[in-house]
């Protein structure tokens, strides 16, 4: 790519030489910050008192992130009190949308029965019933308060089920911020002898996961992947490639569904039709509350089971993995509400709104004479800076950031909010996504001159 790519405006600025360009990018950042002033002022609070002013990286952009104040149905409100169609629903969380009426009725009533109250609850098993009749894979689960704990005990247990060290995983893949899956293996947190427990693979590349798998498959105790990643989506056998090659080889395949389980019913796995030995989620089942989740069948979940024993012999399992607030019940309550309103073919009009989402931001730019590349499935969607097709992480590392950066600022100047992981909920009507495309439509006019200096591979 030749030049900076970090993203930052002020590399995005001195890149462009052509003063037209450069008056381009200054009225998209003039305007949102004229819009975004109590932001501006909160962001500014906050960087005195956490690093880089939050607690969560992914929601750091540039010059500043908003600050919001309320959600409901389709729309968020930020402290400026603009409002805005929200596409990203706290990174594809809110399937139903913002505090829908059934959600919020539940969760009121579990209030005033107590928040956390040092036991299980019958909620925690009516989620759990509720999410194995969907998974045809599994018959155990587990709850955890994030997609990263999902992970981090699933790959635990593998490797106690297995005997094994090793874990293969996608090159750019993302299973939550923790020390064995790192994004990618330069990563400068980890020391050496813990990197050396993980080999990657390109995310769809079925000869080199099988030649990785068949290389190690003494040592490795499971290869993890996201079903589809973000705007990644399967080519034909890859997914049905990792499936036989770990079979064959004693390797227990993971399906990383903290995102893709919205895809369909039965998760990602029933839409590709693949089934997986364990299964991470989160987001979506826990309808707006800290939550994860890893299932995974009786056998593999072995470790984590209390042997039969007669007293007063007193058994305990190989692996135990406790967690204060594992399975909250306000998380059980709201999850087992969303998963129950989630039928069959509410998944399929979300992956209606998803098409229709992808197919009307591919004509606004070919009319507009640009060419990103838009991907996603279901009802996940995404725009990549890039003139190549976005089929794994070297392919993804060609899109241009600042590029992203600029037209997600041009979007939220239009009243639509899309950021690093664009989807659609079921709340989300027509002309919401109407509204969208012709958004992107009027941000990419806008900011034609960047584009044909910066990036003129991306003029059609
Ligand atoms: C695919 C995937 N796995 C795991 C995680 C981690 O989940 P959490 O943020 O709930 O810890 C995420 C978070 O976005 C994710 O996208």
């Amino acid at each position: 790519m030749g030049r900076n790519n970090s993203g930052e405006i002020a590399g995005v600025f001195e890149s462009l030489s052509n003063e037209c360009s450069r008056l381009r990018l200054m009225r998209i950042i003039d305007e949102y910050l004229s819009r975004n002033q109590a932001s501006l002022e909160a962001y500014e609070n906050a960087r005195r008192l956490m690093p880089s002013g939050n607690t969560r990286s992914a929601l750091y952009w540039q010059p500043f992130p908003l600050c919001m104040r309320r959600g409901e149905g389709s729309h968020i409100w930020d402290v400026d009190g603009n409002k805005r169609v929200d596409f990203n629903y706290n990174n594809t969380t809110l399937i139903l949308g913002h505090n829908h009426p059934k959600v919020i009725e539940a969760v009121t009533e579990q209030l005033t029965r107590g928040t956390v109250l040092g036991a299980s609850t019958e909620t925690e098993p009516r989620l759990a019933e509720e999410i194995l009749g969907r998974l045809g894979s599994a018959d155990r689960i587990r709850f955890t308060p994030t997609g990263t704990e999902a992970n981090m005990q699933a790959l635990r247990v593998a490797r106690a089920y297995t005997g094994k060290p090793l874990i293969a995983k996608c090159l750019g893949g993302y299973h939550g911020s923790w020390d064995a899956v790192p994004t990618t293996p330069d990563a400068v947190d980890i020391p050496q002898p813990v990197k050396d427990n993980t080999v990657y693979f390109p995310y769809n590349d079925p000869e080199e996961a099988e030649a990785l798998v068949k290389k190690h498959k003494d040592e490795l105790a499971a290869m993890v992947v996201e079903p589809t990643m973000r705007d990644m989506t399967p080519r034909p056998e890859f997914l049905e490639t990792l499936r036989e090659v770990t079979a064959d080889n004693d390797v227990l395949l993971v399906f990383d569904e903290v995102i893709s389980f919205r895809l369909g019913y039965r998760g990602a796995q029933g839409y590709y039709g693949v089934s997986p030995d364990m299964t991470a989620i989160g987001k979506i089942i826990g309808g707006g509350f800290p939550v994860g989740a890893y299932a995974s069948t009786d056998e593999c979940m072995g470790p984590l089971q209390i042997p039969d024993a007669t007293l007063p012999e007193v058994a305990s399992p190989r692996l135990g993995f406790s967690g204060t607030f594992n399975a909250h019940p306000l998380a059980m309550t709201a999850g087992l509400t969303v998963m129950r309103e989630m039928k069959p073919e509410r998944y399929d009009d979300l992956a209606v709104m998803g098409e229709m989402m992808r197919m009307g931001l591919r004509k606004a730019f070919i009319e507009e004479g640009v060419r990103p590349f838009v991907g996603g499935a279901g009802s996940l969607f995404f725009v990549s800076w890039t003139d190549k097709e976005v089929i794994d992480h070297e392919s993804s590392l060609t899109a241009d950031r600042g590029l992203f950066n600029i037209f997600n600022l041009g979007m939220m100047n239009r009243g639509v909010f899309i950021l690093g992981h664009p989807n659609v909920s079921v709340v989300q009507r027509r002309e919401d996504i109407r509204a969208a495309v012709e958004a992107a439509r009027e941000t990419v006019r806008e900011m034609k001159p960047l584009i044909r200096e910066r990036a003129p591979n991306l003029r059609s």
